[in-house]
């Protein structure tokens, strides 16, 4: 299978990979054959990709960093959490912060989650999550396919197995990580009670209204500090994820010194705390290679690209470091085109990822320079340091 855009979707085309909506359901299955009807709707709602299978590709499976069901399930119990806010907030003008404050402080949202059947999902959620990233070697680093939004359910889980497979390898224990998890999972949870109208359209924000979403992870940090099965590590997450190492995050623009974030790691005074620095990062990586109503989504290593001039003053260099060695440059089964010598615009797939050589994958090449199909050949890049390519949808 091989990952292609929407816009070059054609009828007939087989499913690699299950379409799962943002509701946490199959919308379309592995294997379905697809139709007109079929591709004009998922333009309509805003996919840019899907997985294809492909009688040349057959042996390129590309596997999910967690099981499907997992995923979900984690996404159904995430929106069923979130509704709470969203029904409590709902009609209240709320235009200022210290409206909302107040009526975090009624309680009425906290009392429906405390002790209640939705934070143990989000708990036993986490466990199972752990469970699945644990001692995966490397991710997939292909992230759910998601629509142009900034706000969805997938991107909650993406961000959570990437922050989990992170931390391993900084070696957390199973507790610590499951901590992490629920942070993960619920760091957004702010987002929902500022008024939606500020995420959805994409139009210039006033001052006003940004320094309003800057207050999201103290909204969520409140509602969730005294909730027992969230914990506080998981709260303080949620408060931390916009922090930077510069200071110039928010709420609080706490520093961080760029040192590795071990979980012996002392927290100074104005300092981040290390499980909330790698879930900035996760969260930049996944927002990256997501589509916005503004742009299509970058390919990873276009996100790695990027993410590399924000290393040390955004982002915690060695947690970048770290993402670097379990994210291939080049994941598996994404399209990739020749930028130098004799194959030069040649395009090929990648077929299998190098492990102790990420950003040097063996590829097979499919397409010449013309786009023609072509006898599939493949390349080694690790043995073939003169090759470069580059990711590209199309
Ligand atoms: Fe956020």
């Amino acid at each position: 299978m091989y990952r292609l855009s929407v816009d070059s979707l054609k009828p007939g085309m087989v499913l690699g990979r299950a379409i799962i909506s943002d509701n946490g359901t199959v919308l379309l299955n592995r294997g379905v054959k697809l139709t007109q009807f079929y591709i004009d709707q998922l333009k309509k709602l805003g996919y840019d990709t899907v997985f294809i299978e492909d009688p040349d590709t057959t042996d390129i499976v590309v596997e999910d960093d967690v099981k499907e069901q997992t995923r979900r399930k984690a996404i159904q119990h995430i929106r069923a959490l979130f509704s709470v806010p969203i029904s409590e907030m709902k009609g209240l003008k709320k235009t200022t912060v210290s409206e909302i404050k107040r009526e975090i402080e009624k309680g009425r949202i906290k009392e429906k989650l405390v002790n209640s059947r939705l934070t143990k999902n989000i708990a036993a959620m986490s466990y199972q999550i752990v469970d699945e990233v644990l001692d995966n070697k490397i991710l997939s680093g292909l992230v759910s396919f998601k629509r142009h939004s900034d706000f969805t359910f997938k991107h909650c889980v993406d961000v959570t197995v990437l922050s989990v497979a992170i931390a391993d390898k900084f070696l957390y224990d199973r507790s610590k990580l499951t901590e992490l998890a629920k942070g993960a999972l619920l760091h957004d949870i702010g987002r929902l009670l500022i008024n939606k109208s500020l995420y959805e359209e994409p139009r210039r924000l006033t001052k006003e209204e940004f320094e309003l979403i800057k207050t999201h992870p103290t909204l969520g940090y409140i509602t969730l500090k005294d909730i027992a099965d969230i914990g506080i590590i998981a709260a303080h997450i949620v408060y931390q994820h916009h922090e930077q190492q510069n200071g110039q995050g928010y709420p609080r623009g706490l520093k961080g010194d760029n040192t590795m974030p071990l979980p012996k790691k002392e927290i100074k005074k104005g300092y981040i705390m290390p499980l909330a620095e790698i879930v900035y990062a996760a969260n930049v990586y996944d927002a990256l290679v997501s589509p916005r109503v503004y742009r299509s989504a970058y390919t990873p290593d276009q996100a790695f690209f990027i993410m590399k001039r924000m290393a040390g003053t955004h982002i915690n260099r060695e947690v970048l470091k770290m993402m670097f060695e379990i994210i291939p440059a080049y994941p598996l089964g994404t399209t990739v085109i020749i930028s130098t010598g004799r194959f030069k615009n040649y395009i090929g797939i990648v077929s299998k990822i190098n492990e102790d050589n990420l950003s040097r994958p063996v590829i097979r090449v499919m397409f010449d320079d013309r786009r023609k199909r072509i006898e599939p050949f493949e390349i080694d890049l690790s043995t073939n340091q003169h090759i470069n390519i580059s990711g590209i949808i199309v």
